[in-house]
């Protein structure tokens, strides 16, 4: 059973290709390396004994994308990965955001269509969701105007999906993510920020491994029982586990419909202090960090409501948040140790 995997050598990527090829599935990869690294093949290999096909273009490309499909036709489902995702950046380069995450997403579509494969699991994110009116929240909840392009590319993307669904044989599951940290036990790949990282766990084992001064901790007087934001931090092989799930219950044809929608957290928020003390309570590492003025376009809570996810696919989130903090702490350490 031959999976495709776009952005499979990319963070949340290459942890699915781990576990889907762990359950036995055959998988193809596309990916153009614009945010990861051709080292990651070697990697899986390392910890599956198997070597993941290959393929190095860029999505956007719609005439290389159906060449592609037209090759391979023995795709049975897609896991759409590939995206860019750094918020502030969709800010400052719309177009750029606009036209990678959804002009990729078209193309992949078509190919679809073209070539009769009917299963897609799309990467969306619990960010269309703003700051909820109500926590936890549900599958049900409204979605909200988008705060970045980045997020406008997610709604948009879903809606792609739906309309295109709708009139086509065509079955898709869109993963609303929350907070996705951590890495494989194996510390043989995990997250790799390019440049300063945006998000909060790569920040906290970059200063504590010395290459940043002090983490920032964007604001301590919010509504909250510690002043700091809430999230709902979820381990990535949890969630890598949830799209091997979705992929069987479209192939198995668990449900009718066409298109279904499934939060994908913990059900437990956190707020950043408890993240920090979370992880020098894992590490044994004491972190440097400074309280600072509110990162504008922040929520101030949110976390997820796990019931449909758990009922419907039978996935439940299982590591708790000091082994995320300790293997996402185990994967920086080995970062270090390839760069001595
Ligand atoms: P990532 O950047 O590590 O992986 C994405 C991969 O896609 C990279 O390897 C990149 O090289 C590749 N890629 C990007 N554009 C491409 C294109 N046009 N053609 C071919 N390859 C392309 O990101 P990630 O954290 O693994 O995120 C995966 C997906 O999950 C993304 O769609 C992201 O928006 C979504 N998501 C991520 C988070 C998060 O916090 N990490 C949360 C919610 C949703
Ligand atoms: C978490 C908390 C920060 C860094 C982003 C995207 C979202 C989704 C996940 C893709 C917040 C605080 C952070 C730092 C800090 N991605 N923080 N100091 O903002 O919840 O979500 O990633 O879909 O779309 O917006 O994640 O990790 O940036 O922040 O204090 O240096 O940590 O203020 O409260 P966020 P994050």
């Amino acid at each position: 059973m031959k999976i495709l995997v776009t952005g499979g050598t990319g963070y949340i990527g290459s942890h699915t290709v781990v576990e889907l090829q762990e359950k036995g599935y055959e998988v193809v990869i596309v990916d153009n390396l614009s945010n990861s690294s051709i080292e990651v093949l070697d990697n899986i290999a390392k910890i599956t004994g198997k070597r993941p096909q290959f393929e190095q273009f860029d999505l956007t490309e719609q005439k290389r994308t159906a060449e592609f499909f037209a090759a391979n036709s023995d795709i049975e489902a897609i896991i759409h990965f590939a995206a860019f995702k750094a918020v502030g950046e969709s800010v400052e380069k719309p177009l750029m955001y606009y036209r990678n995450n959804l002009i990729s997403l078209m193309n992949i579509l078509q190919g679809m269509i073209d070539n009769r494969v009917k299963n897609i699991v799309f990467s969306s994110s619990c960010t269309v969701y703003g700051q909820p009116e109500k926590l936890p929240v549900s599958e049900s909840s409204p979605i909200q105007k988008a705060w970045s392009p980045y997020g406008n590319t997610k709604q948009m993307s879903e809606e792609i999906i739906q309309f295109t669904s709708d009139v086509n044989d065509l079955q898709a599951i869109l993963l609303r993510y929350f907070n996705p940290i951590g890495a494989h036990e194996s510390a043989l790949i995990g997250e790799l920020p390019i440049g300063v990282p945006n998000c909060l766990m790569p920040y906290i084992t970059q200063t504590a491994i010395g290459i940043r001064e002090f983490l920032r901790v964007w604001g301590d007087d919010y509504p909250t029982p510690d002043g700091t934001a809430i999230r709902d931090y979820i381990h990535v092989v949890d969630l890598a586990k949830a799209h091997v799930i979705a992929i069987e219950r479209m192939i198995e044809k668990r449900s009718n419909k066409k298109v279904e929608i499934f939060n994908l957290g913990t059900g437990n928020g956190f707020s950043v202090m408890e993240v920090i003390k979370s992880f020098e309570r894992a590490s044994g590492v004491k972190l440097n960090y400074q309280i600072m003025e509110r990162r504008s376009g922040d929520v101030v809570e949110v976390w997820s409501d796990t019931e449909y996810a758990n009922k419907e696919l039978g996935w439940k989130a299982e590591k708790p948040l000091d082994e995320m903090t300790l293997s996402a702490w185990k994967w920086e350490e080995a970062l270090a140790k390839k760069r001595d």
